[in-house]
């Protein structure tokens, strides 16, 4: 078991010196999470494989892919097979969610599934073998600086209680809102990996950040 992780979201990075943002929490992060929007599955439009590849070549944090993009089945193998270390489809876009989570994790990534706020975990418990992280969003997936969402609180718990019960090593993701006031709630109900967006691109030391979110988690 891995413990508390923390992934700064690079949506909230400046996008001109994206290597440069991403310099400035090594060390500090587990993870850079990466936010790929397609203006189809989500009303905003970000980055996609080559930059993401050329990303790859240059960071030496593992990248943590947050597809929110239609036909993942299509498109998120590629990230992996580019060297992504955890690669997370949205289970309301994907087609074939079993094979694609087998897709994934064949080309060498960990297998990550992301639920919506309104998307219920318990028609998925049976597919949480086949996944190394469940992600759940804390807020409607987009854009960057939205209001945590407390209703999804009870939510993070069953599924802990889901993972726990089949003694699975899932990693339990939350993104969204994620800050220094929510962030204590996020690990009481169960979470062990943090996006943080604004909460760390918004601060003078980013790096500082990061090191306060995790020591908040832990405690
Ligand atoms: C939103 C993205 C998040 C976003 C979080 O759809 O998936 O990763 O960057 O930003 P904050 O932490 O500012 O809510
Ligand atoms: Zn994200």
């Amino acid at each position: 078991l891995m413990g508390v992780q923390i992934s700064p979201s690079i949506l909230s990075a400046d996008f001109s010196r994206l290597a440069e943002e991403c310099d400035r929490v090594a060390g500090a992060a587990d993870w850079l999470h990466v936010d790929v929007m397609d203006n189809h599955f989500v009303p905003n439009l970000t980055l996609g494989l080559p930059i993401v590849e050329s990303l790859l070549k240059r960071v030496s944090t593992p990248v943590d892919c947050h597809l929110m993009i239609a036909d993942p089945d299509r498109w998120a193998p590629g990230y992996a097979e580019a060297g992504a270390g955890s690669v997370t489809f949205h289970v309301e876009a994907a087609h074939a969610p079993i094979r694609l989570a087998r897709a994934i994790r064949a080309a060498g990534a960990r297998a990550g599934m992301a639920l919506k706020p309104a998307t219920d975990v318990e028609g998925y418990a049976d597919l949480l073998p086949e996944i190394d992280m469940l992600l759940i969003m804390t807020v409607e997936p987009g854009f960057g600086g939205q209001a945590f969402l407390d209703v999804v609180l009870p939510k993070i718990r069953r599924a802990r209680e889901l993972i726990a019960g089949r003694a699975l090593d899932l990693w339990l993701q939350v993104d969204g809102g994620v800050s220094a006031g929510t962030i204590e709630r996020c690990a009481e109900a169960g979470a062990d990996v943090f996006v943080a967006g604004s909460a760390v691109y918004g601060a003078d030391d980013p790096a500082e950040a990061v090191r306060r979110l995790r020591a908040q988690a832990e405690a």
